[in-house]
């Protein structure tokens, strides 16, 4: 059986990362989606909400074969080796995500050989997109509907809304 791996922040899921969790779930018999647990990068949703998110969209698309999601701490390729992951799935947009993707790759296969990364080109809809410009836009109050898939995106409002309530309150005190 092979085991796929698409890690990532996911904060929030895109309609880009829908596109890749879609066509990577063909490519092996079982995909499971990483959601990394970095404080040092100051996630906007938590690692929690993140995977909750990522299900619930899961879940909106029946068609989707089954799919875990789950969070995780440290090396990538200690988890991947925990879940008998031989693959890594990554999305490359442009040629400005290359050298990371590619240094990223390398060093994970330097750290754990029997791991490859496979990588999908996003769509050319989806090129521009990204978690922190839908965070940006979500943040000026900003139309996001084209960005995330429609059953997180009063979620990703909510968030903002609070965000801004906490620090209005603040700005108060
Ligand atoms: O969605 P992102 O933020 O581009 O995802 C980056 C991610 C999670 C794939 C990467 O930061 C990662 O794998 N972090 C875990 C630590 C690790 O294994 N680093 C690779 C060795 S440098």
């Amino acid at each position: 059986m092979k085991i796929g791996i698409y890690p990532g922040s996911f904060d929030p899921i895109t309609l880009g990362h829908l596109d890749i969790i879609t066509r990577a779930s063909g490519l092996v018999d079982q995909l499971i989606i990483g959601v990394l647990v970095n404080n040092a990068k100051k996630p906007v949703f938590t690692s929690e909400e993140r995977v909750e998110l990522i299900e619930r969209v899961i879940k909106d698309h029946p068609e989707l074969p089954p799919i875990k999601v789950e969070a995780f701490e440290g090396l990538l390729v200690n988890f991947a080796k925990k879940k008998n992951a031989s693959v890594i799935v990554r999305g490359l947009r442009a040629i400005t995500d290359f050298e990371y993707e590619l240094q990223l790759a390398q060093t994970n296969h330097k750290l754990c050989p029997d791991i490859d990364t496979v990588f999908f080109t996003t769509r050319l809809e989806y090129s521009y997109l990204s978690s922190s410009a839908v965070r940006e836009i979500a943040s000026f109050g900003g139309n996001i509907r084209q960005f995330v898939p429609e059953c997180i995106l009063q979620s990703v409002y909510d968030k903002y809304s609070s965000i801004r309530s906490v620090n209005h309150g603040s700005k108060q005190n």
